[in-house]
């Protein structure tokens, strides 16, 4: 029986305090605080006319570490589960710190000013989370988190070595409009743009944006092309998986979603430098941020399926064996059990079993964790149990 403080009141912690509700024999108490306090109170009447449940919210501005560090001093949580964006990872453990609460989110930090997400900043605070017997869960969502799970389930069940992982993720949900993102806009464009990466052979190699692609046949949606990206959970499979020789990651994209990003990327909307406009200072992705749709709001009209999963390949037993362990997802299903597509279920869901994990002391450390880290079991477990369902083909 737990206390929980959920920062972040956007598609994917809408998911967190619904799926966190449906779980009181851990989740006893749920406090839900984000910057607009409208969105935590839409949350709250959902959860109660779902579940029955009450559910605390408040304003936060997790920015502000005095005032989160206040908020974590009086609500006095077990843990803080973090699903604002990933500008605020720093400061609410820096607060985690100042309060002495555990904390878990699901996508690492990346300067405001600079697209390059990276463990770099998160990973040098292990030895201040170990010194006051803290325990920090970095990346627990799909993927990151249920695809790093997946690496650390093979390598304990399935081979002796691994050599090889390709991590690919399909969306072929349609959501009815010329162009939105499935999760934060500002996010996902900065994601996209950037170079691609992949590791082989002991060195990371890059390529030009979107440049890379190969055509997979995904299990209940049938090909679909995926292209190489870089994606933040290779940075730490690459440090915990022993023996890799490469890592790559994929993602669908529709031609129609393509041809968009290419045109606003072309006149400049996809840029990060703020520009002078009639006296005020923009950032052009922002401001594209506000026109397009919010991905909150895309739950109702999704249709379809979404596949994410690891093709891993290595040594048992002296012989080489190659597998593909993988979720499908339906935008539809999501919608009916919580309000929410897919994109943020399986977002969501990880989040609330990491944080189930470390209130029931399944995961326990002291410092600061990636999820290959844990003992991958009770995970994969909760998973079939919660909601994401797992399947694995020998190929
Ligand atoms: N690992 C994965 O598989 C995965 C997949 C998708 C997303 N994610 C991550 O999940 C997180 C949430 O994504 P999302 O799609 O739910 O985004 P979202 O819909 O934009 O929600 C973000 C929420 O955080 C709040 N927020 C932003 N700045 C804040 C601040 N300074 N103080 C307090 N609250 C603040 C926002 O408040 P307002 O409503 O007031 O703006 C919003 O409610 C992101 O970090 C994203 O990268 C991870």
């Amino acid at each position: 029986m737990s206390k929980v403080l959920i920062v972040g009141a956007g598609g994917v912690g809408s998911v967190v305090v619904h799926k966190c509700a449906q779980v009181p024999e851990v989740f006893s108490e749920i406090v839900l605080a984000s910057r607009t306090v409208a969105k935590c109170e839409a949350i709250r009447d959902s959860v109660r006319q779902r579940t029955g449940r009450d559910i605390e919210v408040t304003a936060v501005d997790a920015d502000n570490v005095a005032a989160m560090t206040a908020l974590i001093n009086r609500v006095k949580p077990a843990l803080v589960l973090n699903v604002a964006l990933p500008y605020q990872d720093l400061p609410i453990m820096d607060a985690c710190l100042a309060a002495g609460a555990d904390y878990l989110d699901t996508a690492n930090y990346e300067p405001p000013d600079e697209a390059r997400f990276s463990y770099t900043w998160q990973w040098p605070y292990h030895d201040k989370f170990k010194a006051q017997g803290l325990m920090a869960l970095l990346g627990s969502g799909f993927d990151p988190g249920v695809t790093n799970v997946y690496c650390a389930y093979a390598a304990k069940h399935y081979f002796d070595e691994i050599h090889y992982v390709d991590i690919l993720d399909a969306n072929a949900g349609d959501h009815g409009h010329p162009f939105a993102t499935n999760f934060n806009p500002e996010i996902n464009i900065r994601e996209v743009t950037a170079r691609g990466k992949y590791w082989e052979n002991g060195q990371w190699l890059e390529t030009e944006p979107l440049s890379v692609k190969q055509s997979f046949d995904f299990p209940r949606i049938g090909p679909r092309n995926a292209y190489l990206m870089y994606h933040e959970e290779l940075e730490s499979l690459v440090k915990n998986i022993k023996g890799l020789k490469r890592i790559r990651f994929w993602m669908t994209f529709s031609d129609n979603y393509l041809k968009h990003l290419e045109v606003l990327r072309n006149v400049g909307m996809t840029g990060i430098t703020p520009v002078e406009f009639e006296g005020h200072q923009i950032i052009p992705l922002q401001f594209l941020k506000a026109l397009l749709p919010d991905p909150a709001s895309l739950g109702p009209r999704t249709k379809g399926k979404t596949c994410i999963g690891n093709v891993i390949e290595g040594i048992k037993d002296g012989k080489p064996r190659k597998i593909y362990i993988y979720n499908i997802c339906d935008h539809e299903e999501c919608y009916r059990e919580v309000g929410s597509q897919a994109i943020s279920y399986t977002t969501g869901v990880p989040a609330m079993i990491g944080a189930m994990m470390m209130l029931t002391n399944a995961w326990r450390g002291q410092g600061v964790f990636n999820m290959e880290q844990l003992d991958p079991d009770p995970f994969m477990a909760a998973l079939n149990r919660y909601g994401l369902p797992w399947e694995v083909k020998e190929l």
